[in-house]
């Protein structure tokens, strides 16, 4: 049987992804049970970028779930002195039941399950971080109710996390309102396949545009791992910091959200970020709680 990865929303059916968002959930509230796994089920956390929650939130997913967890850096392993990502995909096939990659090119995590035997699951690539964007739809379902039919504004940099939401926007039923200069716009064709998916993702250089009437603004740091421009990416996307104004264009029972780490100052105001709209620290929690479910999904505890 094919392994189960876990590599991008848009992976899944819309009732593939409910069913997920559900487990967590029950899995959260204490209503839903999987059947613990053995404890010799290993799951190995390879970094190539630095975390803090990935790596604390899969360990402990994992260890509750009845496994174990080795957490490696993958510069210090031969992968760092060349050893290609098949030869690396097998040989760790045959001592593990899953790996999860935090990496910078996309191709590297696409290549890794290419070749291995066990389910792989994406930790965060240049191009997406749909573990995140998972925990922030149970995160929106939880503090404003069904995600289907609503309205999220993205306000900054159309990086790694929009793209995941973009593919969240079109998978879950609802509009993606989308605030970023033009120079750090999503990938054209991404935004082509959301049009041909019949999905609402609409983009504009105006924040107060997207802001007005939303259930949600979202927004992320200026400058990404690996980004190398920061001075400019600063300049440019000084416009798009989430302040109280823009806040209060939103619907009045609109949340924010931000995937951490955060820079008060620059992407969002203390104000906004640390206020009473903000549910920043229940997205972090329920990273926990979804890859939990990712994790039961890919090693067949469900259907
Ligand atoms: N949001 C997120 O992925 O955080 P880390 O970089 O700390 O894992
Ligand atoms: N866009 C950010 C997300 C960090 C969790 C980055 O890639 O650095």
């Amino acid at each position: 049987m094919a392994p189960r990865h876990f590599i991008d929303i848009c992976d899944f059916s819309a009732s593939d992804l409910k069913a997920l968002i559900a487990l967590a959930r029950g899995l959260k509230e204490g209503t839903r049970e999987v059947d613990t796994l053995a404890p010799a089920t290993v799951l190995a956390l390879m970094f190539d970028k630095p975390s803090t929650r990935t790596r604390v939130s899969f360990d402990i997913a994992m260890r509750q779930l009845g496994g174990q967890t080795i957490v490696m850096n993958s510069a210090e392993t031969q992968l760092g002195r060349g050893e290609t990502i098949a030869d690396t995909a097998q040989v760790l096939s045959r001592y593990l039941n899953v790996i999860m990659l935090r990496t910078g090119p996309h191709s590297n995590i696409t290549e890794l399950a290419e070749h291995a035997s066990i389910p792989v699951i994406n930790g965060l690539t240049e191009e997406s971080h749909p573990c995140q964007v998972m925990a922030d739809v149970l995160t929106f379902e939880e503090s404003v109710g069904s995600i289907e039919g609503r309205t999220v504004a993205w306000i900054g940099d159309g990086n790694n996390v929009a793209n995941s939401w973009i593919h969240a926007a079109v998978r879950f039923g609802f509009t993606l309102n989308i605030a970023c200069p033009e120079e750090l716009s999503p990938q054209d064709s991404l935004l082509e396949w959301a049009g041909n998916e019949g999905g609402s993702v609409i983009v504009t250089q105006d924040p107060k545009d997207a802001a007005s009437g939303a259930d949600c603004l979202v927004t992320d740091v200026w400058v990404s791992m690996g980004d190398k421009d920061a001075e400019k990416r600063k300049q440019l996307l000084a416009p798009y910091r989430v302040d109280e104004t823009l806040m209060g264009l939103a619907s009045q029972e609109a949340v924010f959200m931000h995937c951490l780490p955060a820079h008060r100052g620059d992407e969002v105001t203390a104000g906004v970020i640390d206020g009473p709209q903000s549910v920043v620290f229940d997205e972090a929690e329920n990273r926990l709680h979804a890859q939990k479910a990712i994790l039961a999904w890919c090693l067949g505890l469900t259907e």
